[in-house]
């Protein structure tokens, strides 16, 4: 089975269209959705429904998706009070802005962790807690404790990147992605991995280039991808529609 894996859109329209259109080229059969689907940007009517989409030609349909912490605070889960003060603002312009039927989607959006077979977990933040940041080797080493499955897709943090755990020996190492990246992992179960696609919508890595992964499932082939969209037009929508401007400007330095 192929896996698209796709993270932090963030309400991101042009950019999830490109992520999409460059995933074509390589195929897929499932996609799996690891949350914050809006918040930050411009277009989360648009994103929804191009998500709702994706699911309905899914096997998995809505077991292949797990909400954020942008979805909540969006969605009236909660009130975004720890939100700074650009994320906020656009939370509440979200909120606002989301048709009910959309909001009423992402309201209901399960809370991850969430396991979606013997051989794959899905969660946003970590399999601890769902908003819980795995930034450090410390972070990913109690984070793989606490997940069943040999796989565990997370977001959270937009920074592509990858875990591994050799569980016998106690051996840890984290690769860093490029544009293009392949890896083949070790299907031998004594070996764990915590995978990072990185953002589509808000990259904080440096690179301003959406990001997305799809995992084979039955060769252990692993494919970290970044592709350019336009830039441009998300910060003139940001401007117009009068959105914190920092939020457009950190998309050109992608951070
Ligand atoms: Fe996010």
């Amino acid at each position: 089975m192929k896996y698209l894996i796709i993270s932090d859109i963030h309400g991101n329209y042009i950019a999830l269209k490109e992520v999409l259109k460059e995933a074509e080229k390589y195929g897929w059969d499932e996609v799996l959705i690891l949350g914050d689907i809006v918040g930050y940007y411009p277009y989360p009517n648009e994103v929804v429904k191009e998500v709702r989409k994706l699911l309905n030609g899914n096997k998995l349909y809505k077991d292949a998706i797990i909400r954020g912490n942008h979805d909540k605070v969006c969605s009236g889960i909660e009130e975004g009070y720890t939100f700074n003060n650009n994320a906020y603002r656009s939370a509440m312009w979200t909120k606002e802005f989301l048709r009910p039927k959309n909001r009423k989607f992402l309201y209901e959006l399960p809370k991850g962790p969430k396991r979606i077979n013997d051989l794959i977990t899905i969660c946003h933040g970590s399999p601890m807690d769902e908003d819980y940041y795995i930034l450090y080797e410390q972070d990913a080493f109690a984070s793989f404790y606490s997940v069943e499955t040999q796989f565990c897709f997370f977001g959270h943090t937009h920074i592509p990147g990858l875990f591994e755990l050799d569980t016998q020996s106690g051996n840890f190492s984290y690769f860093i992605p490029k544009d293009t990246s392949l890896f083949k992992l070790n299907m031998d179960e004594k070996y764990k991995y915590l995978i990072n696609p990185g953002s589509v919508g808000q990259p904080r890595d440096y690179n301003p280039k959406a990001a997305f992964v799809i995992f084979d499932s039955d060769s252990g082939v692993l494919l970290f991808k970044r592709t350019k969209y336009n830039i441009d037009s998300v910060m003139r929508k940001v401007q117009k529609d009068n959105l914190p401007i920092f939020l457009a400007e950190r998309l050109k330095s992608g951070v």
